[in-house]
């Protein structure tokens, strides 16, 4: 796809790597809203802001309305409440599922019919390691990750009619907020941003971000024992 030109939706652009896509979209000449929880907390200079909550089907509703020609939406927005599946509370696994698999899949199909009225369109969902692997104190965002995944490669499969490309961006350890408690090596998520947008710019449909991906996507070849060996 060609990015200048374009008119993007980005869930989560007020902050993290959602503003980051926001910030270089505009930079790269598209038209870019941003959809967020709060309008009044997206400062990002040349961004329209749309209200949306991705766990509300009136309010998805209501931005797909409120906006024209999208052509590239990336499902960006994300929650992490730490909750274990085997004792974590049920609402935070609830919560995980509702934001990551149910609030992409309600995004993904309120803007299907633009992305098919302007020439089929892409979409990137923002994914992780964490779709492939899991751990203690991840799981229930893990989960949610993996059903997001299956969720992207299911979108692919059967919007490829309507000519949406669907693509999928996996990466370890963001700096941003939602991995604020963690002492350990992260991704600038500008440097993953302008990646990302450099790979839809050549067709690519799996973003591997950093050798964590990729080392992980390698690891799924010799099952879960070598998934989780290889992983600690
Ligand atoms: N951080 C990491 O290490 C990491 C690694 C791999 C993948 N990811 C993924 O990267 C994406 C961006 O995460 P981030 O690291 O930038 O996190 P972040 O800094 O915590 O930002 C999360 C964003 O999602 C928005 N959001 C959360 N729930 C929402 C909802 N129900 N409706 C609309 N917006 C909602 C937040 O809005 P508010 O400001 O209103 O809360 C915020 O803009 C997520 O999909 C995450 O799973 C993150």
């Amino acid at each position: 796809m060609k990015i200048a030109g374009s008119t993007a939706f980005v869930t989560g652009a007020n902050r993290g790597l959602g503003r980051r896509f926001a910030e270089q979209l505009v930079a790269r000449g598209a038209t870019v809203y941003g959809g967020v929880r709060n309008v009044a907390s997206l400062d990002v200079p040349g961004v329209i802001p749309v209200a949306i909550d991705v766990t509300d089907a009136a309010s998805v509703a209501a931005a797909a309305e409120r906006t024209s020609g999208v052509s590239l939406l990336i499902n960006n927005a994300g929650s992490y409440t730490g909750a274990s599946v085997s004792d974590g509370s049920l609402e935070d696994i609830r919560l995980e599922m509702e934001t990551h698999y149910f609030g992409t899949l309600a995004v993904s199909r309120a803007f299907a019919p633009q992305l098919a009225g302007n020439g089929g369109g892409t979409i990137l969902n923002v994914l992780s390691v964490l779709s492939w692997v899991t751990y203690p104190g991840y799981s229930g965002y893990a989960a949610a990750k993996s059903a997001q995944w299956s969720l992207t490669n299911a979108l692919r499969l059967e919007l490829a009619a309507q000519g949406t490309t669907v693509a999928a961006l996996h990466v370890g350890y963001l700096d941003t907020d939602m991995v604020a408690f963690v002492d350990a090596p992260k991704n600038d998520p500008a440097v993953v941003a302008a990646l990302s947008l450099d790979a839809l710019e050549e067709g690519s449909v799996e973003i591997l971000a950093d050798e964590d991906a990729r080392q992980v996507q390698a690891n799924l070849a010799g099952g879960v024992t070598r998934l989780y060996t290889a992983a600690g």
